[in-house]
C-alpha cells in the first residue's frame, strides 16, 4: 500500500469509528494517536520524505490528526457515563439507590388542609358510599321526582336509569353522607364529608365527570344564618389569608332554604379584576344555606326543635385558586412533570 493509500484508509477509518463504551474510545485513541498509533507512525514516514513532498503531505497528515482528535472527542461525549455506570454497578461501597418515594397529590394536600381548618373548630369527618341509593342522594334531600339533577344528564346510574326508590347511582354530591349522619346521630351534629363525586359532564378544561367535594353540616338548637356566615368567613380567612372577604348571593338548592352562593374576594388580583374572576373582583367558592326543615324531618330530626346549616365546595375549585392550575384535566392525568411541582408536600406547593 502506498503512503497515499494508507492515509486515505486511515481517513475513512477515523470517519467511521464507533464506540459503545468508554473503553472502546480509549482503544481508538491508542490505535490512532498513541505512541505506536497509526497516525503517529505516519509522522515518522513524513520525516523520510523528500523536502518538496513534505509540505503537502505534512498538511494532509495534520488534517488527519485533527480529524482523529475531533472524532475522539465526539466518541467521548457519546459514551460519557458508560464507564461511570460500570463502576457504579460493581462498587459495593456505593450507597444504595434510593427510590422515588412519590408525593401527595395537590388535591389531597388541599383536602387535608380544608379538613384541618374545620377539625380545629370542632367538626368531625364522615364518610359514606360512592355508589348511593336514590333516597340518600336525592329523595331525603328534597329533590322533587322530576328535578333535572336526577336526569341522565347529570347522574351516572348504576342499575338502570330512573328515579325509583331502588335506583342506584354514583353520588352526585356528598350531601348523601350528611343524610346518613342525620339519620343515625342525635344533634348536635357538626361534621364535614370529603369525598369523590360524579357527574355526567363532558370532560374539558373546566369540567370533569368526577371531582372532589367537602360538604359541611351543623345541626343544633338555634343555629342561625349568622353562624353560617361567620363559619365560612373563618374558613376563607384560614384557607386564603386574613385579608380575604366573602359575600353571599341568594341561590337555590332543594335541600336548603334560604340558600346562597358564596363568593370570595379574588386572591389572584386582590379584587382589582382579572380573568380568573372575570373582572368582577369576586370568585365563587361554594354553595350553602339553612337546612330545609323538610330535610330535617326526612332524616328523623324534629325541625321545631332543631335548625342547621350546610355548605358544600369543590376541592378542585379551591385548589385552582391556590395553585392556579389552568386546566382541570391535569389533576387526573398523573403526569409526573405536573405532580413533581407539589413534591415538597407543602400545602402551597
Ligand atoms: N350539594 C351541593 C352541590 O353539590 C352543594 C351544597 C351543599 C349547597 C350544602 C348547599 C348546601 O353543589
Amino acid at each position: 500500500m502506498s503512503l497515499q493509500e494508507r492515509v486515505a484508509a486511515l481517513e475513512a477509518e477515523v470517519k467511521d469509528a464507533v464506540a459503545a463504551t468508554a473503553e472502546d474510545v480509549e482503544r481508538f485513541r491508542v490505535a490512532m494517536l498513541g505512541r505506536n498509533g497509526k497516525v503517529t507512525a505516519l509522522f515518522d514516514d513524513l520525516k523520510q520524505m523528500p523536502a518538496e513532498e513534505k509540505r503537502a503531505f505534512g498538511q494532509r497528515l495534520n488534517h488527519l490528526k485533527n480529524a482523529a482528535q475531533a472524532r475522539l472527542e465526539e466518541l467521548k461525549a457519546a459514551t460519557a457515563g458508560t464507564a461511570a455506570r460500570e463502576v457504579r454497578a460493581t462498587d459495593p461501597t456505593r450507597p444504595a439507590l434510593t427510590g422515588f418515594p412519590g408525593s401527595l397529590h395537590p388535591i389531597t394536600l388541599v383536602r387535608q388542609r380544608i379538613v384541618e381548618v374545620f377539625s380545629r373548630i370542632g367538626y368531625t369527618v364522615s364518610q359514606g358510599p360512592e355508589v348511593e341509593d336514590d333516597h340518600h342522594n336525592f329523595s331525603a334531600l328534597n329533590f322533587p321526582p322530576d328535578h333535572p339533577a336526577r336526569d341522565m344528564q347529570d347522574t351516572f346510574f348504576v342499575e338502570g336509569p330512573g328515579s325509583g326508590a331502588d335506583a342506584l347511582a354514583l353520588r352526585t354530591h356528598t350531601s348523601s353522607v350528611q343524610v346518613r349522619v342525620m339519620e343515625s346521630t342525635k344533634p348536635p351534629i357538626r361534621t364535614i364529608s370529603p369525598g369523590r363525586v360524579y357527574r355526567n359532564e363532558a370532560i374539558s378544561a373546566r369540567a370533569h365527570c368526577m371531582f372532589h367535594q367537602v360538604e359541611g353540616l351543623y345541626v343544633d338548637k338555634g343555629v342561625s344564618f349568622a353562624e353560617l356566615k361567620g363559619t365560612l368567613d373563618h374558613f376563607a380567612k384560614a384557607m386564603f389569608g386574613p385579608d380575604v372577604a366573602i359575600r353571599m348571593r341568594p341561590s337555590y338548592f332543594p335541600f336548603t332554604e334560604p340558600s346562597a352562593e358564596v363568593d370570595m374576594s379574588c386572591t389572584i388580583c386582590g379584587g382589582a379584576g382579572c380573568n380568573i374572576c372575570k373582572h368582577s373582583g369576586w370568585v365563587e367558592i361554594m354553595g350553602c344555606g339553612m337546612v330545609d326543615p323538610a330535610v330535617l324531618s326526612n332524616c328523623g330530626i324534629d325541625p321545631t326543635v332543631y335548625s342547621g346549616f350546610a355548605f358544600g365546595m369543590g376541592v378542585e375549585r379551591i385548589a385552582q385558586l391556590i395553585y392556579r392550575v389552568p386546566d382541570l384535566r391535569l389533576y387526573w392525568e398523573n403526569d409526573v412533570r405536573f405532580l413533581d411541582q407539589f413534591a415538597s408536600g407543602a400545602f402551597r406547593g
